[in-house]
């Protein structure tokens, strides 16, 4: 099929265009390169041997979305661009309503116009606020704890409404739990802008010695060893959950969410384990005051994308940590743009 990618730039854009090429698929990426690099780009086609014909605009500018919808013509649309900082939308959260919920809503109706319907949504975790239930499953209550959840909460509730009122759109929403690693080439992964938030990233840069060490954010939670427990997925694991959603989008109509976990959590103490076996010795680390917001656990049911998409994780923590730091120790400057 004709895919048009947007923020297929990115971290987690990037790895699903290459699974998508990798899958047969043609692709168009939409990228404004605020938070990700061309040389993406240039990598994915050398991974893949294949041309990835790539339109720099924002979702802001509805005329670009509009001629981009024109010119490829997509049979389905995965959208990921958007900004994804907890911490900088709850400083400044009107870029994100406007970037976030603004850029879809320009998706959608430029889609609508050119009777583009399907579509795959990037959307998270963080729409399960504090969950009650661990496991997470879908059907958790929904709930926002800051504007960039908000964000995710408001897309998934248009989706919704879209879909019941025409039942031509068919959309897939995808809940990501926590993505780490990279391609196993090491030539693609993450490069975030600025001061990374994400333990995995912070972890790699102790790791090349760009920071002294690894601050725990809590080691008094209610867990085994006192540290967070998250569900983190490979990114190609992700990729490939997006490929199995997109069958399901192209056989089926109306908007349904599922999970992108692997059903099993770690703690911070247990990365932090798993990346010193994978770097060879111990990565230096400081308890030092939990981080507002935060949750003591999350990891997700994942049972409902099992049975509906077929599609199950398949990388175990040793892997997700020795093809980051395969990717920190490659590229320590990221894609150097
Ligand atoms: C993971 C664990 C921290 C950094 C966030 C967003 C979520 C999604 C994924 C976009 C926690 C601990 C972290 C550090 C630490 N992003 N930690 N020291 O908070 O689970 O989820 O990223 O969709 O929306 O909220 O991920 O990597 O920030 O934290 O101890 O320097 O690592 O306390 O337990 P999180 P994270």
């Amino acid at each position: 099929m004709r895919i048009l990618v947007t923020g297929g730039a990115g971290y987690l854009g990037s790895h699903t265009v290459l699974t998508l090429l990798e899958t047969g698929h043609e692709v168009t990426v939409l990228d404004n390169f605020q938070n990700s690099s061309p040389v993406a780009i240039r990598r994915i086609e050398e991974l893949s041997g294949m041309p990835v014909p790539c339109l720099a605009a924002d979702l802001s500018d509805s005329i670009a979305v509009r001629r981009a919808l024109a010119a490829t013509a997509p049979d389905a649309v995965v959208h990921f661009a958007g900004l994804k900082s907890v911490g900088d939308s709850t400083m400044d959260p009107l870029p994100y309503f406007l970037g976030n919920v603004g850029g879809a809503l320009n998706l959608l109706e430029a889609m609508e116009e050119g009777g583009a319907r399907r579509l795959l949504f990037s959307s998270s975790a963080t729409v399960y606020g504090a969950p009650r239930t661990i496991p997470v499953p879908e059907d958790e209550p929904l709930s926002a704890t800051n504007p960039y959840g908000r964000t995710k909460l408001m897309i998934e509730q248009m989706l919704g409404d879209l879909a019941a009122a025409d039942d031509r759109w068919s959309i897939g929403i995808l809940r990501y739990f926590n993505p780490v690693g990279a391609h196993p080439s090491g030539r693609l992964g993450e490069d975030p802008r600025g001061t990374p938030t994400n333990l995995i990233p912070l972890v790699g840069q102790v790791a090349v010695g760009l920071r002294p060490f690894v601050r725990i954010f809590g080691s008094d939670y209610d867990t085994p060893d006192g540290t967070g427990i998250r569900d983190f997925i490979h990114v190609l694991d992700l990729a490939k959950g997006h490929v199995a959603a997109l069958d399901w989008i192209v056989s089926k109509t109306g908007a349904r969410a599922w999970n992108l976990g692997t059903g099993r959590g770690y703690s911070v103490l247990e990365v932090l384990s798993a990346y010193s076996e994978a770097v060879g010795r111990d990565i230096p680390y400081r308890f030092v005051e939990r981080r507002p917001g935060d949750i003591p656990a999350s990891f997700a049911d994942t049972s409902k994308a099992e049975q509906e998409l077929g599609w199950k994780a398949r990388h175990g923590l040793p892997e997700m940590v020795a093809d980051h730091w395969r990717w920190q120790r490659l590229n320590p400057g990221g894609y150097g743009v």
